[in-house]
């Protein structure tokens, strides 16, 4: 594993699209590792492969479980949202913007489809904190950043 250099806001790689993953190869797990150790070295708790310069569509989310002192590292391949249903809106940061934190609207509950590492499809449900980091990574595979969804402060 190896730590990769994070795509910071202002190059243009980061608002491109992503390619969907075809190859489900020890060259995606090794994007998929690296990936990790990158966000965990940066402290962040989600991560997107464009984010360290891959153009294709590979997310990962530490997110929250039950038991407080746990959390579950989620990979997700060619992810796609389902169903959105309620709304949330708090602070998010992001690797590739560093010093700047807004508050973002985000669904309340996603349902998401997409491939594990080894190609198998799944589903999964996710709501809370849990569906904001996984909203705010795949927003990443459309060039989307979180401070494109800025809720101002109503005066
Ligand atoms: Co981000």
């Amino acid at each position: 594993m190896a730590i990769r250099d994070i795509v910071k806001d202002g190059e243009p790689l980061l608002r491109k699209k992503s390619r969907p993953v075809d190859r489900f190869d020890g060259k995606l797990f090794a994007l998929l590792d690296d990936m990790l150790e990158t966000m965990r070295a940066a402290d962040g708790v989600g991560i997107a492969a464009p984010q360290v310069g891959i153009l294709r569509q590979a997310v990962i989310c530490e997110l929250e479980t039950e038991n407080p002192e746990e959390s579950e590292i989620l990979e997700m391949i060619n992810p796609e949202i389902l169903q959105k249903s309620g709304k949330q809106t708090g602070p998010e940061g992001c690797l590739s913007v560093p010093g700047k934190r807004c508050d973002v609207l985000r669904p309340k509950t996603i349902k998401v489809r997409y491939q594990n590492r080894n190609g198998e499809v799944l589903t999964r449900t996710l709501s809370d904190f849990n569906a904001v980091v996984a909203s705010h990574e795949i927003d990443h595979l459309s060039g989307i950043l979180f401070y494109d969804k800025e809720v101002k402060p109503s005066k």
